[in-house]
């Protein structure tokens, strides 16, 4: 069969590409691996830039949103026993974050992709890109016993890290960067009420530890833990005590416990794959970068790769004019990087380092004491957290 853009991987990146390139009237076919209850279950971050809540107005699905997201003008950072807040709104000139989950953007995406006849198919294996340097691209999967040919003008690799399109890319084309960080994150779903209005980041002397929820009755927590950690090790009794004890006397006394019902460890990195295009294969989302979760970028910074993206492929499409597709991995990678370095900085200064020593301890807590009595340093964290403009 023949479409315009093949696009690989029906995660968010993947999604909103397909409903953008629709309201452009671009076809599409979605290529995913796993099932759509597979990958629309997956418990991921659930903090929205005001870019992520635009372009899901954009493609008129923020109804929803708009009903049940919580807008928070603010979080708080807490070192040992003390907490200061960080005033987006105050700081930015008015700007906000929408806690509301993936995996409500992803219910709200799918349900949309039906009633809009969108074409995304589950449940494809041994998926396979072809003469991605030629004008001719091609994408070949078997699905139900039968092998699928996909001709189209271009493949967009939205398949996320563990995906094919980055490993189709020539290695001498393609230069990647890392960061492994030496612990991983331990996080727990609750139907109790969160402990605070809005997030709380805790670096304490025992590790790190987050205070989120998902609604005013559902609340997400994590904790730093070892790599070496097992779920067995952490019952909810040994979780909601070193939880408690890291938030701080305050929040900690105000930490609600409750039945887990999803608890799971997840390891931190950082990685940027250089340059996001080879021939007329374009990556966006987790096929191209990660960064660590401390400041939930993931989401944010797949959906504004695929503003970018979208864009750029329209007015190849619809326009003939190729200088959007030329620049778009140069324009994608300037603020991915700066995503990046942000949340490099925020893992390096709350967190417990296997080495940090003394001294290190002593220069983390002197730099969140520097930003909780310097409005310009309050004013770097939030204009970053709130999420960085979309440049031209
Ligand atoms: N063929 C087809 N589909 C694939 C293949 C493959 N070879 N490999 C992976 N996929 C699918 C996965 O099953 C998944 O559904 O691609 C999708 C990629 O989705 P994500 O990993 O969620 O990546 P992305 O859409 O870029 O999302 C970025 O959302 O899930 C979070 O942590 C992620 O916050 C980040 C953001
Ligand atoms: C979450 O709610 O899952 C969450 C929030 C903020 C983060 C990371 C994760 O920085």
């Amino acid at each position: 069969m023949r479409t315009r853009v093949a696009i690989i991987g029906a995660g968010p990146a993947g999604l909103l590409l397909a409903h953008l390139l629709h309201q452009f009237g671009i076809e599409s076919v979605v290529v995913e691996q796993h099932t759509r209850d597979h990958v629309a279950g997956r418990v991921r971050a659930g903090v929205l830039e005001t870019v992520t809540v635009d372009l899901l107005a954009r493609i008129g699905l923020d109804e929803r949103l708009r009903k049940e997201g919580l807008v928070h003008t603010g979080t708080n950072i807490s070192c040992d026993d003390e907490t200061f807040r960080i005033d987006f709104a105050d700081l930015t000139g008015g700007a906000s974050v929408v806690v509301y989950g993936q995996s409500e953007v992803m219910a709200d995406l799918n349900a949309a992709a039906d009633s809009r006849g969108l074409d995304i198919r589950y449940g494809c294996d041994d998926v396979a890109l072809h003469e991605l340097d030629s004008d001719h691209p091609k994408v070949t999967f078997t699905r139900l016993g039968e092998t699928e040919r996909i001709d189209c003008d271009f493949v967009a690799g939205c398949d996320g890290y563990h995906g094919v399109s980055r490993a189709s890319i020539p290695s001498h084309a393609l230069q990647t960067f890392e960061k492994v960080y030496p612990f991983g994150w331990l996080g727990v779903l609750a139907d109790v009420p969160p402990a605070a209005d809005e997030l709380i980041y805790a670096s304490h002397d025992r590790g790190f530890a987050l205070a989120s929820m998902r609604s005013l009755t559902r609340s997400r927590y994590y904790i730093q833990c070892s790599l070496a950690d097992r779920l067995e090790d952490w019952s909810d009794a040994r979780f909601w005590d070193e939880l408690t004890l890291r938030l701080g006397v305050h929040a900690g006394a105000r930490v609600i416990r409750g039945p887990s019902f999803e608890k799971s460890i997840a390891p931190l990195r950082s990685f940027v794959a250089e340059p996001m295009r080879w021939g007329r294969l374009f990556l966006a989302g987790d096929a191209a970068h990660i960064v660590p979760p401390t400041g939930a970028k993931g989401l944010n910074l797949a959906a504004t790769d695929v503003i970018m993206l979208a864009e750029a492929l329209a007015e190849v499409i619809l326009e003939g004019r190729t200088s959007g597709v030329d620049h778009y991995s140069a324009r994608a990678l300037a603020r991915v990087w700066k995503a990046e370095r942000f949340s490099w900085w925020f893992t390096k200064l709350t967190h417990r380092f296997p080495e940090t020593s003394g001294i290190d301890r002593r220069l983390q807590a002197a730099e969140l004491d520097y930003i909780r009595s310097s409005r310009a340093a309050q004013t770097v964290l939030a204009e970053n957290y709130v999420g960085l403009p979309l440049t031209p």
